[in-house]
């Protein structure tokens, strides 16, 4: 989306933001979430060794909680204080720090046997700033560790879904890789829209080779009449992308 001068229209983090972190802790697995968070523990089975994980963009908590519910040790990190702040509340034993955005430095020394990053590349603009996270993030892996990438897949955006509604913002079909789309959260109490960057299949590949990281699997989960919820488009489209990533092997 830009703006009449051509200009891209500065993209700002909707996460930092009190009525959102509040709305955004009493979110679980709902509906459409529980299909991003379904397949999590299998694919996990198969990928990971150990049990020292980084939760990147670890928001209010809910993913973090859920590796930990897993037998992770966490390490959860975020640039929005408002949100780590409520991360604190909900697991006053949990691990919860604020980074810079685009610095890792904070988590210097440190190694991952799994970082995941579950949405927080839907927010994060430019590709220049993608790259040099993912090469960062590459870098704080453990031998053998691996990056589990759960992000909005292009075609959330365009239809209707048991926990979001796009029907209002025909102008997200036009959305290129990098361009502001979006979207609104059916079962939060904000109905404000999200503003999310919408971001390519194939773009995603090449930023991911370039980072010098390897897709050992990409996984579209789909709904199932067997799932806990009436689904809208769910059984037909996957909302969700997950990669799982790891170093690429040095010639
Ligand atoms: C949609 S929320 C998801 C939170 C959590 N992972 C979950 O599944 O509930 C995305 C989070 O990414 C964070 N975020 C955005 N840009 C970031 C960056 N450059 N570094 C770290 N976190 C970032 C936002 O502040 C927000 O809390």
């Amino acid at each position: 989306m830009r703006d009449e001068g051509g200009m891209r229209q500065e993209f700002r983090n909707v996460y930092a933001d009190e009525t959102r972190a509040g709305s955004y802790s009493e979110l679980e697995f709902p509906g459409t979430y529980y299909l991003a968070f379904r397949d999590l523990p299998s694919i996990f089975e198969r990928h990971i060794r150990g049990r020292v994980a980084l939760d990147f963009g670890c928001g209010a908590g809910r993913s973090s909680r859920f590796l930990g519910d897993l037998g992770f040790e966490v390490l959860g990190v975020d640039i929005s204080e408002q949100m780590l702040s409520r991360a604190r509340a909900n697991d006053p034993k949990g691990d919860y720090v604020l980074i810079g955005d685009g610095d890792l430095s904070e988590l210097e020394g440190s190694s991952f046997d799994l970082i995941l990053s579950a949405f927080t590349f839907d927010n994060i603009p430019k590709r220049e700033k993608r790259f040099t996270l993912f090469e960062n993030l590459g870098d704080l892996l453990a031998n053998g560790g691996r990056i589990v990438n759960l992000v909005s897949a292009p075609e959330i955006y365009v239809n209707e879904w048991a926990s979001f509604s796009t029907e209002k913002f025909p102008e997200n079909r036009l959305a290129e890789s990098g361009d502001p789309v979006r979207i609104v959260m059916l079962d939060v109490r904000d109905k404000r829209p999200v503003e999310d960057v919408l971001w390519t299949d194939n773009d995603y590949s090449q930023l991911y080779t370039t980072a010098g990281l390897d897709v050992l699997e990409a996984h579209r989960p789909l709904g199932r009449r067997s799932d806990p919820y009436a689904w809208v488009t769910e059984m037909r489209v996957s909302p969700w992308r997950i990669y799982v990533l790891g170093r690429a092997e040095q010639p």
